[in-house]
């Protein structure tokens, strides 16, 4: 009967639940993130909201401790280190600041790393030894499951798959300033440039019919469906981009599965299809036709949700 509480910190909302040990969302609330300008704040905000839910579910005694995903998050230090998609700047002692406010152990690691744990144990990827989940939403994350394991590195930070470079000398990433990041160009926020580059060039766009500030994965996904070539071209271009790096992320460690997972996967074949053909066309042969591409099984959040909380739960 002892439960755990997972959060997910995304760059626009954060999204935490009280989960037990069969990994059930017992009971879901969400905050947006980046209201906050300082991260005291956050946290007290995001106290407020999941007090509630810590005393309906029997109190700080009940609660193994708390699990936290979020972007650039270090699982060996407990930090928050230099987050391009996040409001708070620098290094953050965020486990630290979070165990001080709720009186419950807090454990952190990168988002992407606790949605990769959450499929593993309870979505996609159960039984699975080697795979990599792709996470798509405001910045692009990864997180690798090698010989079962979840890939940490030298210093906890292995696994940006984000900010590899896609495309040589390309797109300048808006925050991180390398050149040509699968992160500028698969996230959200790359799928909006492209779009807003694509409907210039082409005023018989769709596209065209949205004030500059509507247009976004969303808004191009409603105007692909509708046929526009323009908004179809704006997906097929971020699919090829995903696809050739996700050709690389296949010959580094051999996965059986690639799981996408995210708001950016709602776009579906419109990005999956030129994705897997891309992948397909530049592996080296012996790689070919073997690894699975799939969406996430769990509900979008619930992934990372559990994943934050099985973390409490394996330290
Ligand atoms: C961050 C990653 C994170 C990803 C998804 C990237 O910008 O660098 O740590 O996993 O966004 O949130
Ligand atoms: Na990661």
């Amino acid at each position: 009967k002892r439960v755990a509480l997972g959060i997910d910190i995304g760059g626009t909302n954060t999204k935490f639940g009280v989960v037990n040990h069969r990994g059930e969302v017992l009971k879901k609330g969400s905050i947006r993130t980046d209201d906050y300008e300082h991260v005291e704040e956050f946290i007290d905000a995001l106290y407020e909201k999941a007090h509630p839910f810590i005393e309906k579910f029997g109190g700080e005694n009940s609660f193994d401790g708390i699990g936290v995903g979020a972007p650039d998050a270090n699982y060996y230090t407990g930090t928050i280190d230099h987050a391009p998609n996040l409001p708070w700047k620098g290094v953050i002692r965020f486990s630290d600041l979070m165990t001080a406010k709720f009186k419950i152990p807090c454990t952190i690691t990168n988002d992407a790393n606790a949605a990769a744990y959450g499929e593993m144990l309870f979505g996609a990827a159960r039984g699975m030894k080697d795979f990599i989940m792709i996470t798509l939403g405001t910045g692009v994350g990864s997180g690798i499951v090698a010989g079962g394991k979840l890939i940490y590195g030298h210093d906890g930070f292995a696994g940006e798959l984000g900010h590899t470079i896609v495309k040589p000398g390309g797109r300048k990433h808006w925050s991180t300033g390398s050149e040509g990041s699968l992160e500028a160009y698969a996230s959200a926020t790359g799928i909006t440039i492209t779009a807003k580059k694509m409907r210039a060039e082409f005023p018989e766009s769709m596209l065209n019919q949205y004030p500059e500030d509507a247009i976004n994965s969303k808004t191009v996904h409603e105007c692909a469906v509708k046929g526009d070539p323009i908004a179809i071209e704006v997906f097929r271009y971020t699919g090829q981009k995903l696809g050739e790096a996700l050709a690389n992320f296949v010959m580094f460690s051999s996965p059986e599965a690639i799981l996408l997972f995210g708001g950016v996967i709602k776009a579906g074949d419109f990005i999956l299809k030129p994705a897997k053909l891309h992948m397909e066309r530049n592996l080296f042969p012996l790689f070919r036709n073997k690894v699975k591409l799939v969406f996430s099984e769990l509900e979008e959040a619930d992934a990372a949700i559990l994943g934050a909380s099985a973390l409490v739960w394996e330290k």
